[in-house]
């Protein structure tokens, strides 16, 4: 298995967990570390969040020793505030890298020009990209999503290893297809091959076999995978052990979900995390690949309070 170089940073591998809001706590976070994500990204949080001083939003960027390296993700359109708070969270949290989110297509991040919206404005990426490299003394990465022509989004992403960014992550789909559709690797083939900073292949990436179709097919550095390390961190042990020895490691039991569930729980709890609905949600996510568990997941559904959760889940041992 090759490692990732990301400026000064180098890794131990080359599989990272995407960025995801209401998902990449730092809970989930150590317990993708822990079985072998070689880097790991913070929620999104917006900019003018962090320069308002919003506790909840600065908070996203709280992390611990055994989680690192992480990178905390920043969206915003704002070049000037964009700075300001990655400068801030830099100082505050010591995280190993920044990101700039320019992929995300959900309308309340797009109507205010931000995310994927800035896949418009090429110009403006160039400046906020430009400002955070010139400011930051940590490696800072881009994710973007492609555009409908491949000229475009190459165009993109020279200006983004132009303006001093250490790596970019391609998600191989566009700001209309939203999550449906296919990952389109051709373009991120493409890309990779014009690039020379490191590019990340994201998109689909759900087991050993797709992890290493597109390793083989775009000849990327990395791969990010998103919505497979939902409530499945042991992805990481699976497809870093199928990549170094081309065997396929037994799927997770029942009683050994349920320890990750319950570490889950007991990372909450140490670092204050631990809320009804974020709870609720893991559970249903961890629950998701076992055997037999329909009417159990419909219990779940029916909660009101964590310890109906932890009741059911118990149960299930
Ligand atoms: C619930 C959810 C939340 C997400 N939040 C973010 C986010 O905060 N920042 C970001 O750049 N992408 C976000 N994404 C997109 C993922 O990082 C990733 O690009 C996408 O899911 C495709 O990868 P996958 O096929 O491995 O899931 C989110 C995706 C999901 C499913």
């Amino acid at each position: 298995m090759n490692s990732l170089t990301i400026g000064k940073l180098k890794l131990d591998g080359n599989l990272v967990l995407a960025p995801m809001s209401g998902v990449t706590n730092l809970p989930s976070r150590l317990l993708c570390r822990k079985y072998g994500a070689s880097l790991v990204y913070s929620e999104m949080t917006s900019s003018e969040a962090v320069v308002r001083q919003s506790l909840k939003s600065i908070e996203r960027g709280f992390t611990c020793k055994d989680e690192r390296p992480m990178g905390i993700q920043l969206m915003g359109s704002i070049p000037n505030n964009l700075a300001a708070s990655a400068i801030f969270l830099q100082e505050k949290y010591r995280p190993e890298l920044i990101d700039i989110n320019f992929g995300c297509p959900a309308q309340g991040v797009i109507k205010n020009g931000c995310g994927s919206e800035l896949l418009k404005k090429p110009g403006l990426i160039g400046e906020i990209i430009t400002m955070l490299s010139d400011s930051l003394d940590i490696p800072l990465t881009a994710k973007i999503r492609i555009s409908d022509s491949f000229d475009e989004t190459l165009k993109i992403a020279e200006i983004i290893e132009k303006s001093g960014a250490d790596a970019i992550t391609v998600h191989g789909r566009t700001q209309k297809q939203g999550y449906s559709g296919k990952s389109n690797l051709d373009f991120i083939k493409g890309i990779k091959s014009e690039l020379t900073i490191p590019v990340m292949a994201n998109g689909d990436i759900f087991d050993e076999i797709t992890s290493q179709n597109v390793l083989e097919y775009t000849r990327c550095d990395g791969l990010m995978i998103g919505r497979a390390a939902i409530g499945n961190p042991f992805i990481f042990k699976k497809i870093s052990y199928f990549l170094r020895t081309g065997e396929i490691l037994p799927s997770r039991n029942t009683e050994e979900i349920l320890a990750d569930f319950f570490d889950y729980i007991k990372l909450c709890r140490n670092y204050g995390m631990l809320t009804f609905n974020d709870l609720k949600r893991n559970a249903q996510w961890f629950t998701k690949g076992m055997e037999n568990v329909k009417q159990v997941r419909m219990e779940i559904n029916k909660t009101h309070d964590i310890d109906s959760i932890m009741t059911i889940m118990n149960e299930l041992i």
